[in-house]
């Protein structure tokens, strides 16, 4: 991949359909170069179906807030209330220096407003004090503006249903046709690569880099 996709100090989104690669590009790409404190909102109920790069060392895994420090930590709340998700942004937003990864990003944020206060003031005003943000998708027609508008590298994982592609087409570019077979795309669409499993369309909203890769 070019060298202008790998400097992650900037707001980040990743959809795709379940078990597109999202996690896997996290741990592979993201999580890498990102480098610093991270505390990843996993709102997973099973340890088993946690992401296996925590096991290693420098995570913390916690189950309640009171435990997480600032460091690297994935927090799979056994609370993963709204009310829950709040104080966990509110304590990030007393933090700098610190990307918040949240899974499962359009049940917190919703479509038509972000349900945590504090996760709000983290998007639209969390860079200027070093709080970044990666908000992790399988719906994105789900996610509030701010999220679409706010992030800057957006990593479009496969979706299968043409209104999702629709959507992603106007958003990062026609390659995301390519997630479909040929015969099931308009004729307009036709030419384009199909792409293998598990592999995006990136699109870098500050350079108006394109390009499609797999890890
Ligand atoms: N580029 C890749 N190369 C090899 N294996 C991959 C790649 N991307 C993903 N996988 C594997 O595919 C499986 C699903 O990937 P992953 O967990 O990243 O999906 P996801 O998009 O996060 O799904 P979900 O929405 O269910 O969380 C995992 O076992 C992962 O290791
Ligand atoms: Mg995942």
């Amino acid at each position: 991949m070019s060298s202008s996709t790998t400097n992650f100090d900037d707001n980040i989104v990743l959809v795709g359909l379940p078990k597109a690669g999202k996690t896997y590009a996290l741990k592979k790409l993201i999580l890498p170069a990102l480098g610093g404190p991270s505390w990843i909102w996993y709102p997973e109920q099973r340890d088993d179906r946690l992401p296996d790069f925590v096991r290693s060392e420098g995570w913390q895994v916690v189950r309640d807030l009171d435990q997480l420090k600032y460091g690297r930590a994935l927090i799979y709340p056994r609370d993963r209330s709204i009310e829950e998700f709040e104080r966990f942004c509110e304590r990030a937003n007393n933090l700098s220096n610190l990307t918040l990864v949240v899974d499962e990003a359009e049940y917190y944020v919703g479509k038509y407003k972000i349900r945590s206060p504090s996760f709000a003031q983290i998007v639209n005003g969390g860079r200027p004090r070093g709080v970044c943000w990666v908000a992790i998708a399988r719906r994105p027609q789900q996610l509030h503006n701010d999220i679409l508008h706010g992030a800057t590298h957006i990593f479009c994982f496969a979706f299968d249903l043409p209104g999702d592609l629709e959507f992603m087409s106007r958003w990062v570019g026609p390659q995301v046709w390519g997630f479909l077979p040929p015969d099931q795309r308009k004729a307009a669409y036709r030419h384009l690569t199909t792409l293998p499993p598990h592999s995006f369309v990136y699109y870098n909203k500050d350079t108006n880099y394109r390009g499609v890769a797999r890890l």
